[in-house]
């Protein structure tokens, strides 16, 4: 037992890159409360509450669920009464709504995203009851006309349910200690995540081998999202596709990075903290393959697909796990009042980058009609070329020309006899 320990004390001597990060509970420096932090219990009631006071702006799905059979709480938030094409009277008005798919909760250690999360759904809704023309009422009004806001609230409760009950802050992954993050069908099984399942990137036996991943495919198959954002803690960091080994050996790029790297921009700067962004394989000191946000990119072609790292301690040392991703539980709520601004830029730039797709797509479709008249006028020319050269050729009524053809070339060999020339046709 004692030279058991004395092993693991010099393990955790070892300098960072010679061991991989396993999962195993640690001495944590401090740990949540849970009159601050919400725990998975306070999560499903609170999103409950906050939706059955909200029924014509918050809908809930409660039919995904995990291995385990705890659902992943699928939120839809838009003005379900607004109907944006019927009542359109200005081109903003016409602007369709823009689909978003917003992921929490996928690495279980990671609390403070979801509490980001609250913290959103309480500025809304506050909103909603604000006198009309205030600014937190416009502020909620423009939100929810203007988009189709997807939350998946909880994309891995088995894990969360599993930090709680051991008090293992380091766990990360699924039930069965996969991560989710590795497990999707994107460059999957390479050397950007591991096949051990006692590793932290534990990818698992085969791709999409979690149902966890269920909601994120069958929802990107139906719709056709504009922007997939996966919030993550234990940096600040935002994260543009691509993650995955290949593409960094490749240097293989998503077809709209200019766009998603104008959003990081932005982003990054947002709020009082400054937020470094970048390909993803550019970023991190490693490569990883299967995650969810490159399949996203990747497979599903959504425009802006990326992954956010909402907080982060800086100089963390040793293998404590809860106070790596998460702040003290009595700085929680400024915390995530600091992070809000993000979201607040997020759904701006989207507004604007919707607003001006919008725009040139109606402008070049303006162009449809005036290119297919001049194409339709050409073809008219081109066929009346052929017909009065055909009609001359073999219709009878061309004996009506002859006539004057004569005369015309009679007169013209006469003009050009004095020339000294004959003509053969006379
Ligand atoms: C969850 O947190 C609440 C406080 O919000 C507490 O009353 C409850 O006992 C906790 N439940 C579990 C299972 O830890
Ligand atoms: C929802 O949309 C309806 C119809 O356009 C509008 O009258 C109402 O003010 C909107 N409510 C909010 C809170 O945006
Ligand atoms: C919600 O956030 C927006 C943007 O920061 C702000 O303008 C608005 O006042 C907030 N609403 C409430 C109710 O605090
Ligand atoms: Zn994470």
């Amino acid at each position: 037992m004692k030279w058991l320990i004395l092993i693991v004390t010099t393990w955790n001597f070892l300098p960072d890159f010679m061991y991989s990060f396993d999962v195993n509970p640690q001495t944590e420096a401090y740990i949540p409360d849970y009159n601050h932090y919400h725990n998975l219990t306070a999560i499903t009631s609170n999103i409950a509450d906050i939706v059955a006071k909200n029924p014509s702006f918050m809908r809930i799905d409660w039919s995904y669920k995990s291995k385990e059979n705890r659902p992943q709480i699928l939120l839809h938030i838009t003005n379900f009464t607004g109907s944006v094409s019927h009542s359109a009277h200005t081109l903003q008005e016409a602007v369709p709504k823009i689909r978003v798919l917003l992921s929490y909760g996928e690495h279980a250690r990671e609390f403070i995203p979801i509490e980001s999360l609250f913290y959103l759904l309480q500025n809304l809704t506050s909103g909603l009851g604000a006198p009309h023309d205030s600014p937190e009422e416009i502020f909620t009004r423009t939100i929810l006309s203007k988009f189709n806001l997807y939350i998946i609230v909880m994309a891995n409760p088995d894990g969360r349910k599993i930090v709680e009950k051991t008090k293992n802050y380091c766990w990360r992954g699924t039930s069965t200690g996969v991560d989710l993050n590795r497990n999707f069908d994107w460059e999957f099984g390479n050397a950007g995540s591991s096949n051990n399942p006692k590793d932290e990137e534990y990818r698992g036996k085969h791709v999409f081998s979690e149902i966890e991943s269920k909601v994120y495919t069958e929802l990107t198959g139906q719709q056709s999202f504009d922007a997939f954002i996966s919030f993550h803690s234990g940096i600040r960091q935002i994260y543009l596709p691509y993650a995955d080994t290949k593409s960094k050996s490749t240097v293989r790029e998503p077809p709209h990075l200019k766009t998603m790297t104008t959003l990081a921009e932005h982003l990054s700067v947002a709020t009082k903290y400054k937020y470094s962004y970048g390909k993803a394989y550019d970023l991190g000191f490693y490569t990883a393959d299967g995650t969810i946000f490159d399949y996203i990119a990747g497979k599903k072609q959504v425009p802006i697909s990326m992954a956010i790292e909402l907080w982060g301690k800086s100089n963390h040392k040793g293998l404590s796990c809860f106070d790596q991703f998460n702040p003290k539980s009595r700085h929680l709520k400024q915390e995530v009042a600091d992070i809000h601004p993000l979201y607040v830029s997020l759904f701006f730039f989207l507004i604007k980058w919707k607003q001006e797709q919008f725009i040139t797509l109606t402008d070049s479709m303006k162009d449809v009609p005036s290119m297919t008249f001049g194409y339709i006028l050409l073809i008219i020319v081109i066929f009346l070329t052929f017909f009065v050269a055909l009609q001359r050729k073999w219709c009878p009524c061309t004996k009506l020309f002859p006539r004057k053809r004569v005369i015309s070339l009679k007169s013209l060999s006469s003009t050009i006899t004095v020339w000294g020339f004959k003509s053969s046709s006379a």
